[in-house]
C-alpha cells in the first residue's frame, strides 16, 4: 500500500505534492520521491526512508519551479527499499516519470519483452517496466491533445494485477494522467487546480470535491481541459463525485475514528492482495524470495512455526492446516521460549518465522538460534527490507500495506491467508497433494475476501454488544480446532484493547478447571465449528455452550449462516458466512477484533495506541 499524489494548478507543485505525501505517509514510509514538469524538463528526487528524508534532499538541492508533479511514498513489495526503487520511475529517456500503487502481477513477462528490445532497467520493481512501457506507447501516437491519457490506456490494457498509476511527460506541464485497478485512486476538483491521491487526506486542505474513480478507469487532469475520465478503452466513463466532510486528520484514516478500524475494513484487500499473482490456475503457489530448492523441502521431516502474540496465534492456525496437507509434523512455539529449551533441530527442519514487523527480538532471535543449529527458515512477514527476510532462506511476503494500530488485524488476517499458502506449497512440492487438490482450495482461498467483505457487513450488532460489555470485569472465549486461536487471538485483542481480563481455552479443557470461572452473567464468547465439517466437533462444541450456559454464562456464539442447532443456547448469535473448517478462521475472527475495539472505544481508551504496548518489540 503506497501514497500518490499528483497536481496541476497555480501552486507550486512541490509545495503541493510533498504536503499531500506527509499525509499520505502512514501509507508507506520505505522511500519517498517527486517528479515535477519544469520548464527544463522532468525535474526528479527519491530517497529510501521517510518522507524527512526526501525534504532535507530538496531543500539542499531545490528543484526548479513547476506547477504540474507527482510524488510517491512508497510500501515495498517488489524490490528493497532503496534510492533506486524508490518512486517515481523515469522512462529510458526520461520523457516519462510514472508512480504505482499496488502489484503487476505479469510484470516479469513484460521485463523480458523491454530487455529483449533493448531496454535497460536500472531497478527490480514491477513499477519501471510501466513507465518504459508508457513511454513507447506515447512515442508511437500522434502529438496532440490527450496523447498522455491514450498512452495510458494502451498500457494499463497489457498489465494483469493491481494497480493505481499517475504519469507526467516533460512535455505536457498542463496534464498529468492516472488509472486504477484493484487499488484506489480519488481526483480532487480544486478552483482551477486538480489533484490525483490514493486517498482524500492528500489534498482535503486544498478541496473536499473528490471523485472516486471506479475499475478499470484512466483519468486526465488538465489545467485548461479539467478532468476527463474513460475506460481503458478509451470510451467516456463516470466517475462518482462526492464531497469530502472528513477533517485533514481524520481523513489519514479514511473518516474512521482510528486506524484499527480502518485497518480491519482493510482486510478483505489486503488477503485478496496477499494472494494475488501466488495462485496459478494449475495449483501452483508461486512464493517470493524462496532461496530454498524443492529437494530442500521435500527433505522436511519437521516444521516449527515460531513467532510472537498475534502472529502465535497465526501460527497455531496454521498448525492445522500445515500438519492436514503436508502430514509432516508441526510444532508451533512461542518464540520468546524456542530457543531457550535447547530444540531438536536438524537440517531437515522447518522454521516458520511469522511476524508483521519483520523485527520482533524474539523472534529475531529465534531464527539466529535455528539457523546455528543448521535448520532452515522461511519468514511469513509484512515488512520489506526488514530484518527476518534477510535473515531467512526464504520469504513470503504478506501484503497487508502499513498497520498502524497497534493491535495487528490485517496483519494477522493476511498471516493466515500466508501460512495456507505455505502448507499447500508444501503438500505440492512434496507430491502429498495433487495439483487438482490444490486448485480446489485455491479456489476456496480466492472466495475468502468476498467473505471477509461480507462478515464485515455484518458488524453493526457486534459493536452494540461491545458497548454492552463495556464494563465486564472478564470475558472467556471458546473454541476448538482452528477455532481455539481464534478464541486465544480474541482475548489477546480484548486483553490489549479493553485492558479487560479476558482468556481463551479449548472447549474441551472447560471441564478440567476453567469452568470455575463461570459465574451468573460471565460472558462467554463461542468460536463455533462448521456443522458442515467434522460435525462430531460441533456437537462437541453445542455441549460445552449447554455446560456453560447452565452455571449462568451469557453466551455470545459466533456460528456460520444457517447453523440453527446453537440458537436455543445462545444469547447471542454471531453470523458468519460459510467457509472451508480450515479457512474458518479467515472470517470467524473477524467479529472478535470489532468487539474488542468496541469495548474499547467504549471505555474511552486509545484504540491505536493501547498503554504498555508498541507496534513492534525490537527488545527480548
Ligand atoms: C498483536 O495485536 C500485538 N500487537 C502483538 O501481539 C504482536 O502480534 C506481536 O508483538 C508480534 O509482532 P510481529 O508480528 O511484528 O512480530
Amino acid at each position: 500500500m503506497c501514497g500518490i499524489v499528483g497536481y496541476v494548478g497555480p501552486q507550486q507543485a512541490l509545495d503541493v505534492v510533498v504536503e499531500g505525501l506527509r499525509r499520505l505517509e502512514y501509507r508507506g514510509y520505505d522511500s519517498a520521491g517527486v517528479a515535477l514538469v519544469t520548464a527544463d524538463g522532468l525535474a526528479t528526487d527519491k530517497r529510501a526512508g521517510k518522507l524527512a528524508n526526501l525534504d532535507k534532499a530538496l531543500a539542499e538541492n531545490p528543484p526548479p519551479p513547476a506547477t504540474s508533479g507527482i510524488g510517491h511514498t512508497r510500501w515495498a513489495t517488489h524490490g528493497a527499499p532503496n534510492d533506486v526503487n524508490a518512486h517515481p520511475h523515469l522512462s529510458r529517456g526520461g520523457e516519462v516519470a510514472l508512480v504505482h500503487n499496488g502489484i503487476i502481477e505479469n510484470f516479469a513477462e513484460l521485463r523480458d519483452e523491454l530487455e529483449r528490445s533493448g531496454t535497460e532497467l536500472v531497478s527490480e520493481t514491477d513499477t519501471e517496466v510501466a513507465a518504459h512501457l508508457l513511454q513507447r506507447a506515447y512515442d508511437a501516437l500522434p502529438a496532440g491533445q490527450g496523447r498522455l491519457a491514450e498512452a495510458m490506456r494502451e498500457v494499463c490494457r497489457r498489465l494483469e494485477g493491481a494497480f493505481t498509476l499517475v504519469a507526467v511527460h516533460r512535455d505536457e506541464p498542463d496534464t498529468v494522467v492516472g488509472a486504477r485497478r484493484n487499488s484506489p485512486l480519488v481526483a480532487g476538483v480544486g478552483t482551477a487546480e486538480f489533484f490525483l491521491a490514493s486517498d482524500v487526506a492528500a489534498f482535503i486542505a486544498h478541496t473536499r470535491e473528490a471523485l472516486e474513480l471506479g475499475e478499470d478507469q484512466v483519468v486526465e487532469i488538465d489545467r485548461e481541459r479539467g478532468i476527463t475520465v474513460t475506460g481503458f478503452d478509451g470510451r467516456p466513463a463516470q466517475a462518482r463525485e462526492y464531497h469530502v466532510d472528513w477533517d485533514a486528520s481524520a481523513a489519514e484514516k479514511g473518516g474512521y475514528a482510528w486506524f484499527m478500524l480502518k485497518e480491519i475494513a482493510e482486510q478483505p484487500a489486503a488477503v485478496a492482495d496477499t494472494l494475488r499473482g501466488r495462485l496459478t490456475d494449475g495449483g501452483e503457489i508461486v512464493l517470493d524470495e524462496v532461496r530454498l530448492s524443492d529437494e530442500d523441502l521435500r527433505d522436511v521431516d519437521k516444521i516449527f512455526v515460531i513467532a510472537c502474540g498475534t502472529a502465535y496465534h497465526a501460527g497455531l492456525v496454521a498448525k492445522y492446516a500445515i500438519e492436514h496437507w503436508t502430514r509432516i509434523p508441526c510444532e508451533v512455539e512461542l518464540a520468546s521460549e524456542f530457543r531457550y529449551r535447547a530444540p531438536v533441530l536438524t537440517r531437515s527442519t522447518l522454521v516458520v518465522a511469522i511476524s508483521q514487523s519483520g523485527e520482533t527480538m524474539d523472534t529475531l532471535q529465534a531464527i539466529r538460534h535455528a539457523r546455528g543449529q543448521r535448520a532452515r527458515v522461511l519468514s511469513i512477514c509484512n515488512t520489506n527490507g526488514s530484518t527476518m527476510p534477510r535473515e531467512s532462506d526464504a520469504v513470503l511476503y504478506t501484503r497487508a500495506g502499513p498497520e498502524i494500530a497497534v493491535a495487528s488485524t490485517k496483519g494477522y488476517l493476511t498471516q493466515l491467508a500466508a501460512c495456507y499458502l505455505v502448507g499447500l506449497y508444501l503438500a505440492r512440492v512434496r507430491g502429498v497433494m495433487y495439483g487438482d487438490e490444490v486448485s480446489a482450495i485455491v479456489e476456496q482461498l480466492r472466495r475468502t475476501p468476498r467473505l471477509i467483505e461480507r462478515t464485515l457487513a455484518r458488524m453493526d450488532a457486534v459493536r452494540a454488544l461491545g458497548r454492552d460489555l463495556a464494563t465486564a470485569p472478564t470475558v472467556l472465549f471458546l473454541g476448538r480446532h482452528v477455532g481455539y486461536p481464534v478464541a486465544l487471538e480474541g482475548a489477546l485483542k480484548l486483553k490489549e484493547l479493553a485492558y479487560i481480563h479476558a482468556e481463551g481455552f479449548a472447549g474441551g479443557e472447560l471441564k478440567h478447571g476453567p469452568i470455575a470461572l463461570i459465574d451468573d452473567g460471565t460472558p462467554v464468547v463461542v468460536v463455533v465449528p462448521s456443522p458442515r465439517g467434522r460435525n462430531v466437533l460441533h456437537g462437541k462444541v453445542v455441549s460445552n455452550i449447554q455446560e456453560v450456559r447452565a452455571r449462568g454464562a451469557r453466551m455470545i456464539v459466533v456460528a456460520e449462516d444457517g447453523d440453527t442447532a446453537v440458537e436455543p443456547y445462545a444469547d447471542e448469535v454471531i453470523r458468519v458466512p460459510q467457509v472451508p473448517t480450515l479457512l474458518a478462521p479467515l472470517v470467524t475472527s473477524v467479529p472478535l477484533q470489532v468487539l474488542a475495539c468496541a469495548i474499547a472505544d467504549a471505555r474511552g481508551n486509545d484504540v491505536d495506541q493501547p498503554r504498555n504496548l508498541a507496534k513492534s518489540v525490537t527488545v527480548e
